[in-house]
């Protein structure tokens, strides 16, 4: 089975492109390196050097002679997302330059997921909405074009949901109204620009299974953390990106850097904004079992996928802890919030459907943040105070 990921260079993109290639599939990858470049241009570092995506697609082979096929380019510009489908692509790296065929499996993470980043300025904001329509507007044509019977695995966002006073349910809801009945996409109001676009994704998404009987799973998924998944076998060299600043970092990540650091870690206001949280390694197990059970034509899947959720108090005070066990004196500081959110309120998502076909939930425990403390570590001298909050406003 030919799987493709458009997104290949990202945080979850790389390690999804080895979880697949080391169960035997033919994977290929696309990027344009949009997320470092985008880092670059706000000046954050990440906490590791990280070799190009054809570098480490040719480690990956000659560790264990398998070989993810490597495309450079903007997937924004259809005719290279058309490429992909219909043999006219170009490798960037390959050992075997022949086109692998069109995939069944589509998994689309090409966007740009930073919420502060959307709402630097408009240029940023600008950036995030044509950024992620277009690509996923060129995939939905590409697909109804060239080859509808691919399945699509999108990871959506918990955030799409945002806060509702009543239970999140998976995607769908029935209402009753004035005595009928009908079933609805479960209302969305994102609390950022990026988020939104995630909201429109969903819809544009769901308009084109409707109407050419697509095959599409939406992953709503939490933020993530952590960093080594078991395909890199502890060569630091596979790792995927990561982020530790506000723009980029994902708050658990975040937080275990700011206490190897020394700096107090970043509660915005009271810190009782809930949300559900997952390890990269359960990104990969998620995205798997729906790559192994795919949707069927016409069937738009949605999932919740989250295994346990936080506020982010309770977040730092883990976090504390665990650094105390460790020897590290962790200080929690309460700023004012810079964004827009509740900071207290209702949130009891489902999040039942992916351990129904074969999900095993891991969950944030002190051995598993003790792990990534060890690692964030070996990498203190690289930590860059200035880019830790930077107070990015909505
Ligand atoms: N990481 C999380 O905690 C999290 C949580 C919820 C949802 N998500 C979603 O998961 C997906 C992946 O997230 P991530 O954390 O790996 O982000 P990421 O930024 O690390 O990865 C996305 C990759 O897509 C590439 N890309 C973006 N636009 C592109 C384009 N036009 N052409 C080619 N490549 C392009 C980027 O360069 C980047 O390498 C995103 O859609 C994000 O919204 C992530």
């Amino acid at each position: 089975m030919h799987v493709l990921i458009l997104g290949g260079d990202g945080y979850l993109g790389w390690p999804t492109a080895m979880y697949f290639s080391k169960r035997g599939y033919d994977v290929t990858v696309v990027d344009n390196y949009l997320r470092r470049n985008n880092c670059t241009a706000i000046d954050v570092g990440m906490l590791y050097p990280v070799p190009t995506l054809q570098a480490r697609a040719k480690l990956w082979y000659e560790k264990t002679g398998r070989e993810i096929k490597v495309v450079i380019g903007d997937l924004t510009d259809a005719e290279l997302m058309r490429s992909l489908f219909d043999g006219r692509v170009t490798y960037s790296w390959a050992v075997n330059d022949e086109f692998t065929g069109v995939p069944e499996t589509v998994i689309h993470y090409a966007e740009q997921p930073s919420a502060p980043f959307s709402l630097i300025d408009y240029k940023t904001a600008n950036l995030t909405v044509s950024n992620n329509l277009l690509v996923t507007n060129n995939l939905m044509f590409a697909l109804k074009d060239l080859s509808p019977d691919t399945h699509v695995v999108h990871i959506g966002t918990m955030g799409e949901y945002g806060t509702p006073n009543i239970d999140i349910e998976e995607g769908w809801i029935d209402i009753e109204h004035k005595g009928r009945q009908d079933r609805f996409l479960f209302p969305r109001q994102a609390g950022s620009l990026y988020h939104t676009t995630k909201v429109m994704d969903t819809d544009l998404i769901w308009f084109c299974v409707r109407m050419w009987g697509l095959r599409v799973t939406n992953l709503m998924q939490g933020p993530v953390y952590g960093l080594e998944t078991h395909e890199t076998e502890g060569d630091e060299r596979l790792y995927p990106i990561f982020n530790y600043d506000e723009v980029f970092g994902t708050i658990v990540n975040r937080f275990i850097t700011q206490a190897v650091v020394g700096y107090p870690l970043t509660v915005y206001g009271r810190g009782g904004q809930t949300r559900g949280y997952l390890n990269i390694n359960d990104t990969l197990q998620c995205v798997g079992k729906s790559v192994e059970t795919p949707a069927k034509a016409g069937e738009f899947r949605i999932f919740n996928q989250i295994m346990e959720t936080f506020t982010a108090l309770e977040l730092a005070e883990f976090t504390q802890r665990v650094g105390a066990n460790l020897g590290y004196d962790v200080q929690i500081d309460h700023l004012d919030n810079p964004r827009k959110e509740a900071e207290e309120h209702y949130y009891n998502p489902t999040y039942q459907g992916l351990i129904d076909i074969g999900v095993e939930p891991h969950y944030l425990t002190d051995e598993v943040m003790a792990g990534m403390f060890r690692v964030v570590e070996r990498y203190r001298g690289n930590i860059r105070k200035d880019v830790i909050f930077r107070g990015v406003k909505w």
